[in-house]
């Protein structure tokens, strides 16, 4: 079984050749550069790039995994949720490839893709809770069987993502004309930094709650800067840089880990997954691996290249759904908008 995946929900075009859930022949991802001059994702433009990239990407992937259109069994696609012409770029070219090679055609979840990463090069089975942090989401759910979600809880506001990306602008971290993501700014120069220098606050700790809020803390981490700014000056705000980076991190990953050891514990599952461009983050794939070892749980962290949007989780998605008979018709639809299939909410 070939089934070949494509990802365009936000800015990267990929696309990827798996053979089930869990083993990916080939991935190749474009992380658009089009955005650079705008500091931020221009819609339109990303359209228009994922057009041009495309088949480029698919022919590029199949070579790297030596199959052939004639080899594939079926063609998955991210429909969505994501930017309405990203995803009509990425579907309408998935469905005039699968029409004309007379294959079938599989609409996969962004966000069930990111779950199925855990899987690629893993023994992982449910049940398990998965930890979706990305630039859009932070949710915790309970992954009771493939295809069967209960989510926990979630963001009231930011996603984790979104709030490592404005703490990256606020201190400056992110150079014009280069293409750095947040987190990773943040995260690089949290090293050099003391996590215990300034106690930014940890929203809900505490509650009965697996919820999570961001937004609270990244504007005390605004006002702190402001405050030092206004006292001290510029230069003290670019001294104190490391602290506050390594400060505001920690402060995410202590909630992330409070959160997720503790639904592993009330679900009474063995593992849990870390997924979405979040994951990517050392200081808490360390962190939650040994919060959770020390609960009696197991820690499973795809590959850095899977954290972040990619195609291989959709072709590992999209060929377990093959595997179960499920197919869309050709009439599959771009929505910005989807609830993730199979999902309840608990309580
Ligand atoms: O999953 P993803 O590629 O896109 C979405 O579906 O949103 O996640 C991108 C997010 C960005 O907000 C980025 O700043 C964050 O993941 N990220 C990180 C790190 N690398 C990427 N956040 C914290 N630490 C990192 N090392
Ligand atoms: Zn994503």
């Amino acid at each position: 079984m070939f089934v070949l995946g494509i990802e365009s929900s936000c800015d990267e075009t990929a696309a990827a050749l798996a053979t089930s859930e869990r083993d990916v022949r080939a991935s190749v991802v474009l992380s658009q550069m089009d955005h650079l001059p705008y500091g931020g994702v221009v819609p339109e433009l990303a359209s228009r790039a994922h057009i041009r990239a495309g088949l480029p990407v698919i022919e590029s992937t199949l070579e790297e995994a030596g199959v052939g259109l004639d080899d594939l069994s079926a063609i998955a696609v991210t429909h969505g949720p994501g930017l309405i012409g990203s995803l009509l770029a990425g579907v309408n070219l998935a469905k005039g490839l699968a029409f004309g090679c007379g294959l079938p055609l599989i609409g996969v979840h962004h966000l069930e893709g990111h779950l199925f990463s855990a899987l690629i090069n893993s023994d992982l089975q449910p049940p398990f809770v998965a930890l979706l942090a990305s630039g859009g989401h932070t949710e915790l759910i309970h992954v009771r069987k493939l295809g069967r979600y209960e989510l926990l809880g979630a963001t009231l506001d930011d996603a984790a993502g979104e709030a490592f990306d404005k703490v990256a602008k606020l201190l400056g971290l992110l150079p014009p004309g280069q293409f750095v993501m947040g987190g990773r700014a943040v995260s690089d120069i949290a090293r050099d930094g003391n996590p215990q220098a300034i106690r930014f606050p940890r929203a809900l700790s505490g509650r009965d709650t697996y919820d999570v809020s961001f937004s609270g803390l990244k504007t005390s981490v605004l006002t702190h800067v402001k405050k030092l700014r206004e006292q001290d000056g510029p230069q003290a705000v670019v001294d104190a840089t490391a602290d506050i980076a390594a400060s505001f991190e920690q402060a995410v990953v202590d909630v992330l880990v409070d959160r997720t050891v503790r639904a592993v514990a009330a679900c009474n599952v063995s593992h849990a997954a870390l997924v979405g461009g979040v994951a990517a983050n050392r200081c808490l794939r360390e962190q939650l691996a040994s919060a959770l070892e020390n609960a009696g749980a197991r820690l499973v962290v795809p590959d850095i290249a899977l954290c972040t949007d990619n195609a291989a989780m959709i072709a590992s998605a999209g060929a377990y759904r093959f595997a179960q008979g499920e197919t869309d018709g050709y009439d599959l639809d771009a929505q910005p908008r989807l609830p993730l299939p199979g999902l309840t909410t608990s309580n």
